[in-house]
This record gives structure tokens, sequence and C-alpha cells, in this order.
């Protein structure tokens, strides 16, 4: 069986910053409170005219410039979205044609901000079976279409942007690439997170536009302890399974939702502050995005060396979560 390889990543978020004192002449918060409750100063937010293919191509573009792989080589694309340029064709569909994959397959993984671990998972299945060598794998958002600007409670949470992976699978006898992918869900929490306008069960009308049905709704504090405990619940699984202890673990890579999910996380870990990437701060959540996202900067950043050992984990509206567990 094939070792599955990250052998390359790029990511691009949109020039436009929003930042918390842009945010107080918008809505009742303020810097200090946004700061303090989140950790965030700033996201980034998509031009009009970009759709969640544009930023995803040219994040793909960068991590194929990475990888030294060429569009020719792509077996498949998946792209990670939950805010895709439309319901069909797949945003993977347009990607593929922009940067001009001629034999690739491409579709989308919708699991919200878990969907990069969620398509990490497929990629790895399609590369060990052998059916495929190749995978790029992008997640991208502009959520910033789907929030609602006069709720404070939502408003302040999300940046758009756009990050991939190119992932190969290779032989020999090196034990680095994926250990392994955990993914799992409980969909009895959907409420919690959701984006319901325009699907089978509320398709648009004048009514669900005014009932602002076409914009994400968020219980955000029920979010946070079920977040926090299940994040928890992924690493230590992940590590058990694998036979590593918390203490082995050189990079935790979260996905960065609040900064104080983070902590708590790490706190129940027992992980020091300097064994985690945070970005939050620049940021917001950028839902699917997140964890490549901080993967890509790490790399460039230096915080990773070869034979690290990389914890992934995420969480998300579905209920999504899951790990993965990386030997670099
Ligand atoms: N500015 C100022 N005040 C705000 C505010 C803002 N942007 N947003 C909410 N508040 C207020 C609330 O109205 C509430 O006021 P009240 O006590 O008068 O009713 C107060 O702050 C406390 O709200 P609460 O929801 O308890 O705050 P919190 O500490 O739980 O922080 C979140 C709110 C949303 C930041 C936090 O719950 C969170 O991050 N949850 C997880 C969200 C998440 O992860 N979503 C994505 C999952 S992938």
């Amino acid at each position: 069986m094939k070792r599955v390889k990250i052998i390359g990543t790029g990511s691009y978020v949109p020039e436009k910053v929003l930042t918390n004192f842009d945010l107080e002449k918008m809505v009742d918060t303020s810097d200090e409170w946004i700061h303090t409750r989140t950790g965030m100063s700033e996201r980034r937010i998509a031009s009009d005219k970009d759709k969640a293919s544009d930023l995803a191509v040219k994040a793909a573009h960068k991590a194929l410039k990475d990888s030294g792989v060429t569009p020719e080589e792509i077996d498949l694309i998946l792209v990670a979205t939950a805010t895709p340029d439309m319901f069909f064709p797949s945003t993977a569909c347009f990607v593929q044609s922009a940067i001009g994959a001629k034999k690739s397959a491409a579709f989308d993984i919708s699991a919200a901000c878990s969907g990069y671990i969620y398509a990490l998972s497929v990629a790895e299945q399609y590369i060990k079976s052998g059916k495929y060598k190749t995978i790029l794998l992008i997640a991208t958002e502009i959520f910033s279409r789907y929030i609602d600007w006069t709720d404070r409670n939502t408003c302040v949470l999300f940046g758009d942007g756009a990050a991939a992976t190119v992932l190969k699978g290779v032989g020999g006898n090196k034990a680095d690439g994926i250990i392994s992918t955990l993914i799992y869900s409980d969909g009895k929490y959907a409420d919690l997170l959701y984006l319901m306008g325009g699907g089978s069960s509320s398709p648009l009308t004048h009514e669900t536009i005014d009932n602002k049905l076409h914009l994400l709704k968020m219980k955000g504090n029920s979010l946070f302890k079920i977040a926090v405990k299940n994040m928890v619940k992924a690493a230590r699984e992940a590590l058990t399974l694998n036979g590593y202890k918390v203490s082995d673990i050189d990079l935790l890579i979260p996905h960065q939702a609040n900064k104080r999910i983070i902590d708590a996380v790490a706190e129940n870990l027992e992980l020091p502050k300097e064994k985690i990437f945070v970005n939050i701060e620049k940021y917001g959540n950028t839902s699917a995005v997140s964890i490549p996202l901080a993967l890509d900067e790490a790399l460039k950043g230096g915080r990773i060396k070869e034979g690290d050992l990389i914890l992934m984990v995420a969480f998300g509206g579905g209920l999504t979560w899951g790990s993965a567990l990386i030997r670099w």
C-alpha cells in the first residue's frame, strides 16, 4: 500500500481587510469585545466579482507550483466548501476547467468547517487503494456572502479565503506521510449551525429572504462547549489509535473558530502553547480553509520540519469533526 504525502501547499486570501474597528462602525460591538472573546483582529473579504472557485484556482496554482506537479498529472480534484459557486456543477468542476486538469475527476465535499479533514480522508483512501496517484485538494470559502451583517453574534466571526494541498502516493520504507484520518458526525446537532435558504427544505421565496433564511444561523454558546469536547476527543483518539502520547506532538493545527476554544483544547490536552499553530487573529474563522491555510503558513514560516508529528483537529457544522495525524 502506498503512503500518502502532502507534497505541496498554497493559499490565497482576498486583499480586502475588515478590521474589528471597521465592524465597530457596522454593529454594536467593540475591538475589545471581539478580541477578548474570539482572539480575532481582522478577516479578509472577497471582492464582489470573486466566486469560491476563483479563490480556489489562485490557491491551487500556488500549491501546484510548490509541489512541481502539472495540471495534467492530477487524477482527482476535491473541493471542500460550504459556500460553493452554485448547487451544481460542483466548484471542483470549475477549478478543473480553469487549471486545465484534463484527465481529472472532480467533486465537492460538504462538511462545513471540517471539510478539509473530510476531504483529506477521502483522498487518503483513493491513494491507498491504488485508484489514484495524485490528488489536488482545495478548501475555499466565501462566507461573507451568507452573513447577516446586522447580527453582531455572527458577523464578527467569519472570513474568506482558499488553501490548497497536493497529495501523492509514494513507495519506499520511510515513515513519513498520513498516519491516520478519523472523521465523525452527529446530525442531531444540525440546528446549532446551518444555512437552509435555497435548499430543497426551503426554496427561496420573498418570505424566506424576509426571514433571512439565506443567511447563516448559529447558536455560538452551545457550539463552543461541544467543539472543545469533540476536538479533545478527536485528538486523543488519533494519538491512542496510533500509539502516540500528547508529548509526541510537534505541532497541533486546530480549526481556527475561536482562540478560547483553541486554548481550552490545549489546556485539556496539557499541550504547551508553543506547540499550537494559531493565526485566527489575521483571518477569523475561514471554515474549511482554516486548517490548510494554517498548514501553509506553518510550512512557509519554518514551523514544521522533516520528521515532525503534526496533528490536525477540526470541528464544524453538521455537526462534523475529525483529525489527521501526519509524520512530516
Ligand atoms: N460584540 C459585543 N457583544 C456581543 C457580540 C459582539 N460581537 N456578540 C455577542 N455579544 C453579546 C451577547 O449579545 C451577549 O449579551 P447579553 O449577555 O446581553 O445577552 C454577550 O455578548 C455574551 O454572549 P455569549 O454568546 O455568551 O458570548 P460568548 O462568550 O459565548 O462568545 C462566541 C460568543 C460566538 C464568540 C462564542 O460562543 C463562540 O465562539 N462560539 C463558537 C462559535 C463557533 O465556533 N462557530 C463555528 C463552529 S466551526
